[in-house]
């Protein structure tokens, strides 16, 4: 059976990436299919690992060391999780993927995004989202309840502390990225409440699968 689905949440901090990619998982449950949610870095037990080294506000990885750590976590959560469950059939909601390494890394970071987009080939083995969202808000509201959220869960990371220049630059680079490539990468105005965020997702997915 292949007819499973990918579809990647991408976009600035606080934009409601996680909130909405819960609830098409709900949908998606509703409809009768499996739904596997998960996230980069992350996902499998090695790329958690990793994970936790990338958000240790105590560890500064230079931005080439940072990629290798992105890519290997990548690499382990493609061939360990993504893959074998596309091939069950299953939906796979991933909170960001590589999308985000060519903004962060590429872009942002300066790296080069030919260079990101190169590694990420090797790290995905060319797998690609069938659908991207992309979560488009100003940086100053996003920021905000990102903090919000934060100061509710006693967490942070290190990206949360960085200037407003940075996000604005974030998010410039994801929309350039999706004029870029507009056959998979759509996106959404994340202002306004969650609900009606999530009816704009619904109608991108509906007219995606259309
Ligand atoms: N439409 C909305 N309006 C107001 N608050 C929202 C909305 N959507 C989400 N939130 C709240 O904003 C905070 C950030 O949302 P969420 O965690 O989904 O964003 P995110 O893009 O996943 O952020 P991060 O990149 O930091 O993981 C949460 O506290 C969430 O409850
Ligand atoms: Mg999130």
């Amino acid at each position: 059976m292949s007819d499973g689905i990918l579809i990647t949440f991408e976009g600035g901090e606080g934009t409601g990436k996680s909130t909405q990619m819960e609830r098409l998982a709900q949908r998606f449950r509703d409809q009768g299919r499996e739904v596997v949610v998960t996230r980069e870095p992350g996902g499998t037990p090695i790329a958690e690992v990793i994970r936790n080294i990338l958000l240790d506000p105590g560890l500064e990885p230079d931005g080439m060391t940072e990629l290798f750590l992105l890519e290997a976590a990548r690499h382990d959560h493609v061939e360990g999780l993504i893959r074998p469950a596309l091939e069950r059939g299953a939906v796979v909601l991933a909170d960001r993927f590589a999308d985000s390494s060519t903004v962060y890394q590429g872009f942002v970071r300066g790296l080069g995004a030919a260079v990101v987009r190169q590694l990420n080939i090797m790290a995905t083995g060319g797998l690609e989202p069938d659908l991207t969202l992309v979560f488009d808000l100003d940086p100053d509201e996003a920021i905000g309840r990102a903090h919000g959220r934060n100061a509710a869960e006693g967490s942070a990371s290190r990206l949360d502390e960085e200037p407003l220049a940075f996000h604005r630059e974030i998010r410039q680079a994801f929309l350039r990225l999706a004029q870029a490539v507009p056959e998979r990468i759509r996106v959404v105005d994340a202002t306004g409440s969650e609900d009606e965020v999530f009816g704009r997702v619904l109608a991108l997915v509906e007219a995606w699968r259309s």
